[in-house]
């Protein structure tokens, strides 16, 4: 029997614009495995402040060889300060080249109980997974990314105000668009989603119908 093809889902999205969630709801429907790129950064930029002093790319390197999905699961990846010290790592050619190997495995040779992969990050479009055979770029406005984000570290009981977090996304926003190596950017080829006015169902219904589409004209489901 031939075997169906690789079901490969790319996400690039500004922060908190809610790719997190679909590319999860993406990754269930369909049964793919789903890598959350930016905790990999996040993981650089924790590695980074607590080795100040020691930091290297060999150091990186060897973390990276040994890292599985599992080790970004961890909660101290989630504060704003960490989120900010990726910002300014992933500004790195030589940080993004080491942790390129790992996120191209998940991507094309996930484990063989999955259909696929689904990442998202700042550069699956554009540079990680350009042939992906699905391409979305996940948005929402800057006002509306920043009360999401808000909550949910007020849910952590993180404390943090409204409007620091609204300076943080700008801040971040700023960095991750106007950056020389890859910067975010909607790819021509990309399908644009804007969950301003969606509820997590209704962006996810529309994905789906996108999905279905395809995946029944390629034999897949
Ligand atoms: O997605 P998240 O907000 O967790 O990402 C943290 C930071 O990691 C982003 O602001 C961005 O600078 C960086 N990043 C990146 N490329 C990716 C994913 C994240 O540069 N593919």
């Amino acid at each position: 029997m031939k075997k169906k093809k690789l079901i490969t889902v790319a996400i690039d999205s500004p922060a908190a614009a809610g790719a997190g969630t679909q590319a999860k709801l993406i990754s269930k429907e369909y049964n793919l495995i789903y890598l959350d790129t930016g905790k990999i950064y996040r993981f650089v930029g924790e590695l980074k402040l607590k080795n100040i002093k020691r930091f290297s790319y060999s150091m990186l390197k060897k973390k990276m060889e040994n890292i599985k999905i599992k080790d970004l699961n961890n909660a101290s990846l989630l504060s704003d300060h960490v989120a900010t010290e990726a910002s300014i790592i992933a500004k790195d050619k030589n940080v993004r080249n080491i942790v390129k190997k790992f996120q191209l495995k998940i991507a094309y040779n996930p484990p063989p109980k999955y259909n696929g992969s689904v990442l998202d990050g700042r550069d699956i479009t554009s540079v990680l997974m350009k042939d992906a055979m699905f391409k979305f770029f996940i948005t929402a406005s800057i006002k509306i990314r920043s009360k999401r984000r808000y909550l949910e570290f007020k849910k952590l009981n993180k404390k943090i105000s409204y409007s620091d977090v609204l300076k943080s996304l700008r801040n971040r926003d700023y960095l991750d668009k106007n950056r020389k190596i890859s910067p975010l950017k909607k790819t021509k080829d990309s399908i644009l989603i804007n969950t301003s006015k969606l509820s997590k169902k209704a962006c996810f219904k529309k994905i789906k119908a996108i999905m279905d589409n395809k995946l029944k004209l390629n034999g897949n489901i």
